[in-house]
Parts: structure tokens; sequence; C-alpha cells
């Protein structure tokens, strides 16, 4: 956005019931749950399982996944660097969104690089966005490969894959490492559960 249009936007944050009052009618307090890791080592599984532990409890949660998100909002995004920034900086605004109005979100995306969860953490803050590391092994999801993406990425159709041909950085703020590669998913959910309920609870 130019200096022209920015000076012409007025925006109304003050006039908006805000995230306190939701968080209050919700009776939870709102978090993203931010799981990072390469495609295919559980994210999506992992987060789905525990959002269903989580709407047992009574707790209000959206997903928000990379296929899907991918599919709308960001369709016209690649795999570039760039476009990878773009992507995450869409999301976190999107979470933060969610997060003002009281919702708990579960995030599952590669978010490879710690320059693009810091664009998330910055848009977001800190205080509000857990990081989990599903660190399972590149080998582990190679092997499984249930999109094919890891074959297509070795025969040099895919460009960019992450974890082959585009980097992945070892998160370091993140509060949990779960390896779907060595735990089952009842494991993996606990091992959430477990840091999570107490930083969710009203
Ligand atoms: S991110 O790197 O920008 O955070 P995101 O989580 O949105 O990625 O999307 C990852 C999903 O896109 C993967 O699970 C996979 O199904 C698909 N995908 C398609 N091409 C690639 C690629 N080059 N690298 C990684 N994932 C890809």
């Amino acid at each position: 956005m130019n200096s022209n249009q920015s000076e012409n936007i007025f925006p109304v944050f003050e006039q908006i019931i805000n995230k306190e009052q939701k968080e209050r009618l919700l009776k939870q307090k709102a978090k993203v749950i931010w799981l990072t890791g390469l495609s295919g080592s559980g994210k999506t599984t992992v987060g789905a399982a525990f959002e269903r532990e989580l709407y047992k409890r009574g707790f209000l949660t959206q997903i928000l996944d990379g296929d899907n998100i991918r599919t709308g909002i960001n369709k016209n995004l690649k795999f570039t660097v760039e476009d990878r920034l773009e992507n995450i900086r869409r999301i976190a605004e999107v979470t933060k969104l969610f997060l003002n109005c009281g919702v708990i979100t579960i995030n599952c995306f590669i978010t490879p690089t710690e320059d693009i969860r810091q664009i998330a953490r910055d848009i977001i803050g800190a205080e509000n966005m857990i990081e989990i590391y599903i660190n399972t092994p590149v080998e582990v999801c190679e092997q499984r490969d249930i999109k094919g993406l890891y074959k297509k990425a070795r025969a040099g159709e895919l460009k960019n894959f992450t974890g082959i041909s585009s980097p992945f950085e070892k998160p370091i703020h993140a509060k949990l490492e779960i390896n779907t590669g060595e735990l089952s998913l009842e494991e993996s959910v606990n091992k959430l559960l477990k840091l999570v309920l107490k930083e969710i609870s009203y």
C-alpha cells in the first residue's frame, strides 16, 4: 500500500467489541496453536484429532490448513519464497480476526523458515501463539508420501518442494515437539492437550 492510500484509511478498531469481551462470552482464551512441519509430517491429522478433543470439552475452534487455504483465499500463490511469505502473512491476518472473535485456531502450515514464522508472530503477537513442531523426520514423511508429492519432487516434476529442494529450518520457538513416526495419534493429542488446555481455559 503506498502512503497516499494509507492516508485515506480510517481504522475503527476501538469502536468494535473487543477480544476480551468475546472471550468472556465464549468462556475461553483465544490462542493459535500453530503446527509447523514438513508435508506429510502429520500436522492436519494431529490438528483434526486435537480439534475433536477440544470440541468435546466445549471449546470453539477453527482449523486453518495449507491445502484448504491454498484452494481459496491463497489460490493465486505458489511455493516461491515470496509466495510462502505472502501465504503466511495472509493466514496470520485471518488468524488475528478469529482470535479477536474469541475463537481458538489450529493452524496446520509447513511454515518452513524462521523468517516466515516471525511474520506470523509479529502479526498475531507472540503471547497469542503456541508454536508446535511436528518433527517427524523427512525419511518417514517420504516413506508415507500420502499425496505422492515426494515422488514427484524426486523426479524433478515439482520444484521448490520443502525438505527436498526447498529448506525447512528447525523452529527455535516451539513449545513442544511431536514426532508422529514414534507416537500414536492418541499420544500426540494427549501431549498437546497437556500443554494447551491450561492456556485456553477461562
Ligand atoms: S507453506 O510452506 O507456505 O507454509 P502450506 O502449508 O501453505 O506451505 O502448503 C503445503 C501443502 O501444499 C503441502 O501439504 C502439499 O500438499 C502442498 N504442496 C504443493 N507443492 C508444494 C511444495 N513445492 N512444497 C511444499 N508443499 C507443497
